[in-house]
Formats: structure tokens, C-alpha cells, sequence
């Protein structure tokens, strides 16, 4: 098993680095960035005449490795390509980052130096460009390889990558950067890796499980897990009812942290947990079904960003509640037509089966009213229609409180894991009118990311909530098909900017 890349920072000049390789920038037109002009000054010019040859132009994200470059310490330089001369934009940066990380990767050094948290990025200091290179790089390097008796390719041989920084005075944000870029990058893994387990191993029995691992580990976590005994005399009628044509039995997972005294009103993270998401009678065309394993991607995102909580010890209180079943057919299955009582007392018609997800929210979410919480934001791979709306760019956002969503827009942007924020007005209500019930769990054919939002908020007039929509976002089809891990660094970063004193 490939262990993670340890990420630490040094201050110090490129040329006496001891390390299998260092790597520094390059701008368009041949120009050096500093530490590159440093390279070049140690070599007597060899770095500026090898670029004059014109191998490497610079556009963002080019990469050529060089060997025993004379004057410099370490075995191998590369250079990565910046772009023009000027301030990088996040995404510009984030891409060298990226690109530098696969290229020292495929390499045979097992320590290197990177110089690339020196280049200006617009608006940027050096804690965030320290913590991007970390949680990128990481993210770059992921490998899902549990369930493959033969490793592919080449083993890595990178251990250690070391951020050059040539004042020591940024030593200290430095550092904050590379503790919390690795513990963000540890959730993001926690969270792909769960959600690439397929259906036959991670069922919701098997994520209570996991979740009772992450609460043994860290001491501020506490869990319970709720059966279907428990949810009964809830009345949780709805997520029962998705429950039911399945043999797995459902769980509600309840993981705590609790880094900040009782008072504290918490942060309540609600994540769907569909294991696997086969449309039930109303069921799924067979094209790409099995990529609705990954429909308990917000439960994985809510157990990564708990992760990432406790092992920062942020001081919050963070409530952590996973709905999870499967969507199967089955002669106990609901049907169509079904009127089934939610939690909140409500009635509820289930014209479609597939439409489960709000399902076993609305139940979860009436049930993290009890924590009497300062804020709710579910985290769901709710709808295809969001998927339409905004591909796989921006998570979905909708909320019933401003400040509450900016909050969350601003995290998304710090971190690249960005979310756009789509309407929940009243109009958009009128379609989930029920002629048997107070509520039909589907709308028409439009606006079907609205609609549903539109039904969970209902349940949730109580608090101030989010909903993040994460059907375009929590994974990738096609040839790299796999789990993205969003949005745990949104989540994080949202929690970090709750945290007194984290940054
Ligand atoms: N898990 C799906 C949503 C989904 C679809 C995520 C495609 C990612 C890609 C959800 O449970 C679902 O089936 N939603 C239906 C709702 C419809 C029946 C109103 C959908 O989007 O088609
Ligand atoms: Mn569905
Ligand atoms: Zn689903």
C-alpha cells in the first residue's frame, strides 16, 4: 500500500537542498521565478540555457525533469511551468501544484523541495498557497487499490515533500498549513475511500462500523448508532419506508465531537447514506447503475469532515447524523402511490421510489431538531437534475438563511470546492402538492434540483439549514470514474472559519 505523501515545510535556498529533487517555476517567455533564477545563478546559467532551448514554455501545469544539474545538491530539478509573468489565479496555481506532485511522483526520489508556495497567487498568502500544495497534491496522488490483488504500474517511491519557503518568518503559517492541509486531505481520503467501497462491503451496518472505528481513535468523538427497533418508535415512517425492500437493515449513525463545552449550540451535519441506490420499483435504467454505490457520498463527506474535526480538535461542538439504507426492489418494497407518516407528522405520497434520498433525509432532518442546533446543512447526492443544472463543477446550494449561505459559498471558494447557490422560493412549492396526502415526494419535470430542496425544507423550519446538492460533485464518471471526496474540504473549511483561533 502506497502510504500518504508527508508534507512538511523548510525555509532555505533551492540550490543546497539535499533531496532527490527540487522543484521550481517557470513562467512564459523564459522568464525564471525567483527560486528558478536561484538554480539558474548555482549552475553558471545552465538552467536559463536548457529553457532557452526551448523545451519547456511555461504554460501552467508543463513539467521537465532535469538531471545532475551542476551547482545543485539535490540529484534532479524540475521545473514546472507557471504561466505568463504575473499573479497566478487559484486554479492556475492549484494545476502546477497538481502537476509538479505526478511528475515528482513518477520519479525515483523519495524526498523532494518544493518551491512553488513562493510564486504570488492573486489575494493569496502564504498559509493558504502552503495548504492548497498539500491538500492538491494529496488529492493528486489518491489511489483506490484496497480491492486489487495486484498493484498497477509503478510502485511510488516519493515519501516526503518538503514547501520551500525563503522567509523564515513563514515558517509558523507554514507549519499551521501543513497540519490542517493534511488533516483536510485525510478526511478527503476517509471520505473516498468509503464512498468507492462498493454495495456488497459498504453497507450502512458496515459505515456504523466505521464510524465506531473514527470515535475509538479520537477521544472527542462519541457515536451511536440507532436500529430499526429505535427508529420505529420514533416514527421515523419515512426512512423505514425506503428501508423496507431491502434485507439490509438501516442504520441512523450519530457521530459527535465535542471540542467545545455543552453550552455551544452545535453544528449539525446531516449526510445521506442510500448504500446503494437501485431506484427501488421505480427502478433505474441499467446504464452506469453501478455508480449509485456512491449515493452515501454526503454520509462520507459528513464521517470525513468529523475526521478532519477531531483531528485538528477544533473547538466546536459538530453533530454528525447519517440516514442509511439501500433502495432495493423487493416483495416488501414500497410502491408507488404508498402514503407513509414522516417523523414530523407529516404524510407523505411516494409517486417514485427513486426519489429516496429526501426521504430518509426528512426523517434525519426532523430528528436534528432534538440538538436543538445553532445550524443543520445536509449534505446529499440528491438529484440528476443538479447534475443538469450545474454538471460537476459547483455543488448545489440552497438555504433559509443568508449569512448561512455565504458562509458556505465563501468556503467553497477558499478551497476550490466551490457550491453556487440556486432558489427556494414559494413558487417552486406548488408541484409537490399531493392529492392524498400533506406532501408528494416529487415534483414535475422541472427544476427537479428546486423541488426537492423545496420538500426537505419544509422539515426544516425550525433552524437555520443548507442543503448541498453533490450529485454532479461527489464523483467522476467515465474512465477516471471514482469519488472526488467533495465537498469535505468546503465542509472543513467551514467548520475552520467556526473555530475560534484555528487560523
Ligand atoms: N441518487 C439519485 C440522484 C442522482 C442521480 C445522483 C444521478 C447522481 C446521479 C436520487 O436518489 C434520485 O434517484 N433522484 C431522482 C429523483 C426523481 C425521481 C424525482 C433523479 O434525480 O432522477
Ligand atoms: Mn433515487
Ligand atoms: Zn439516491
Amino acid at each position: 500500500m502506497n502510504e500518504p505523501i508527508e508534507f512538511s515545510v523548510k525555509s532555505g535556498t533551492p540550490e543546497k537542498q539535499r533531496a532527490g529533487c527540487v522543484a521550481v517555476g517557470v513562467f512564459e517567455k523564459r522568464k525564471l521565478s525567483a527560486a528558478a533564477q536561484l538554480v539558474d545563478a548555482a549552475s553558471d546559467g545552465y538552467l536559463g540555457t536548457v529553457v532557452r532551448r526551448g523545451d519547456l514554455d511555461g504554460k501552467v501545469g508543463q513539467v521537465l525533469l532535469l538531471h545532475s544539474v551542476p551547482g545543485m545538491v539535490a540529484e534532479r530539478v524540475l521545473l514546472v511551468g507557471c504561466g505568463r509573468d504575473r499573479e497566478l489565479t487559484d486554479a492556475q496555481y492549484s494545476k502546477a501544484v497538481v502537476a509538479a506532485a505526478r511528475a515528482l511522483a513518477a520519479t525515483g526520489a523519495s524526498d523532494a523541495v518544493s518551491f512553488l508556495a513562493e510564486l504570488p497567487v492573486r489575494d493569496r498568502d502564504v498559509y493558504w498557497k502552503t495548504r492548497e500544495a498539500v491538500a492538491s497534491s494529496r488529492g493528486a496522488l489518491y489511489r483506490f487499490e484496497q480491492l486489487k490483488s495486484e498493484k498497477e504500474g509503478p510502485q511510488r517511491t516519493l515519501r516526503r515533500i518538503a514547501i520551500g519557503l525563503s522567509s523564515r518568518k513563514d515558517l509558523e503559517a507554514g507549519e499551521r498549513a501543513v497540519r490542517h492541509g493534511s488533516a483536510i486531505a485525510d478526511g478527503v481520503d476517509k471520505a473516498r475511500d468509503l464512498a468507492n467501497l462498493p454495495a456488497n462491503i459498504c453497507t450502512p451496518s458496515y459505515l456504523a462500523e466505521r464510524a465506531r472505528e473514527l470515535a475509538e481513535k479520537y477521544p472527542s468523538l462519541s457515536v451511536e448508532v440507532l436500529d430499526e427497533k429505535e427508529m420505529d418508535r420514533l416514527g421515523m415512517g419515512a426512512l423505514l419506508a425506503v428501508a423496507r425492500g431491502s434485507r439490509e437493515p438501516p442504520r441512523l449513525i450519530v457521530v459527535e465531537h465535542r471540542g467545545a463545552d455543552k453550552g455551544a449550540r452545535p453544528i449539525v451535519l446531516v449526510g445521506k447514506g442510500v448504500t446503494f441506490d437501485s431506484g427501488g420499483i421505480s427502478l433505474k435504467p441499467a446504464q452506469a447503475m453501478d455508480e449509485m454505490k456512491f449515493d452515501m457520498s454526503g454520509a462520507a463527506s459528513v464521517l470525513g469532515a468529523l475526521q478532519t474535526a477531531a483531528a485538528l480538535g477544533l473547538p466546536l461542538h459538530v453533530v454528525g447524523i447519517i440516514p442509511s439504507t439501500e433502495n432495493l426492489p423487493g416483495g416488501n418494497a414500497i410502491k408507488p402511490g404508498d402514503v407513509v407518516t414522516s417523523m414530523a407528522g407529516q404524510t407523505v405520497e411516494i409517486l417514485n421510489t427513486d426519489a429516496e434520498g429526501r426521504l430518509i433525509l426528512c426523517d434525519a432532518l426532523t430528528y436534528a431538531g432534538r440538538y436543538e442546533p445553532g445550524v443543520v446543512v445536509d449534505i446529499a447526492t440528491l438529484t440528476g437534475a443538479c447534475v443538469v443544472a450545474l454538471g460537476r463543477v459547483a455543488t448545489g446550494l440552497f438555504a433559509n438563511h443568508a449569512p448561512l449561505a455565504r458562509e458556505l459559498l465563501a468556503a467553497g471558494q477558499y478551497t476550490g470546492d466551490r457550491a453556487w447557490e440556486l432558489p427556494l422560493w414559494e413558487e417552486y412549492r406548488e408541484s409537490l402538492k399531493s392529492n392524498f396526502a400533506d406532501v408528494a415526494n416529487i415534483g414535475g419535470p422541472e427544476a427537479g434540483a428546486v423541488t426537492a430542496a423545496s420538500f426537505l425544507a419544509r422539515f426544516t423550519k425550525k433552524y437555520r439549514w443548507a442543503h448541498l446538492d453533490i450529485a454532479g460533485t461527489a464523483w467522476t464518471t467515465g474512465k477516471e470514474k471514482g469519488a472526488t471526496g467533495r465537498p469535505v474540504p468546503l465542509l472543513c473549511q467551514f467548520l475552520i472559519n467556526r473555530a475560534p483561533g484555528a487560523r
